[in-house]
């Protein structure tokens, strides 16, 4: 009864009514949607010539003497699916596809390698991409990931299997 009473006087007395509430905050932004899935870029053709850190890496690996090596696992299909998941380390700078377009490679002063480019794929021995993944290339962010002898077996496995499928 008595806020009945109060709330009548208040109007009787003129008081202006209660301001309406204020506006709901405007909603979020909605997100921006996600970029487009990266489309492969084209493989490039034509000869390769290896820039001197490249080749100093394959004369390393020859000196070692790596690039006689084959790869006791090409073709295994169980090493290719272990390679897969190895590759996970290397697809922010060679792209998901071996393109060379992962999205670090594009801020890098030297490409990473397109595994895609076949006359570059053929310059080199298994053995010698085998070290290669081992060791590095001096002199660029291709820096040893720390995979073990066999599981650079499998990532080139995989690499030969699935990226270079044709
Ligand atoms: C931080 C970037 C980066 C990561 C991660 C990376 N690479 Fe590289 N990779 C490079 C660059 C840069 C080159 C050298 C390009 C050049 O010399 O022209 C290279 C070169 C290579 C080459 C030599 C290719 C050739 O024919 O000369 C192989 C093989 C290779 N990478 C394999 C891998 C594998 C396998 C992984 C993952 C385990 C990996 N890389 C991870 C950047 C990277």
């Amino acid at each position: 009864m008595l806020s009945v009473y109060l709330l009548t006087s208040l109007f009787a007395c003129g008081e202006a009514p209660p301001p309406p509430p204020p506006a709901a905050p405007p909603k979020a932004a909605v997100p921006a949607p996600p970029p487009p899935a990266p489309v492969a870029a084209p493989a490039p053709t034509g000869p390769y010539t290896p820039d001197p850190l490249a080749q100093a890496a394959y004369d390393a690996a020859k000196a070692a003497g790596a690039e006689a090596k084959t790869n006791p696992k090409a073709g295994d299909a169980a090493a290719s699916a272990a390679g897969k998941i190895q590759y996970e380390k290397c697809q922010i700078c060679h792209g998901a596809t071996g393109a060379g377009d992962g999205i670090a490679g594009a801020a890098l002063p030297q490409k990473p390698s397109q595994f895609t480019w076949d006359e570059r794929w053929a310059a080199t021995t298994p053995g010698t991409k085998h070290w290669i993944i081992l060791n590095g290339i001096a002199g660029t962010s291709m820096a040893p990931l720390g995979l073990t002898e066999d599981q650079a077996w499998e990532v080139l496995t995989y690499i030969e299997a699935e990226l270079r499928k044709k």
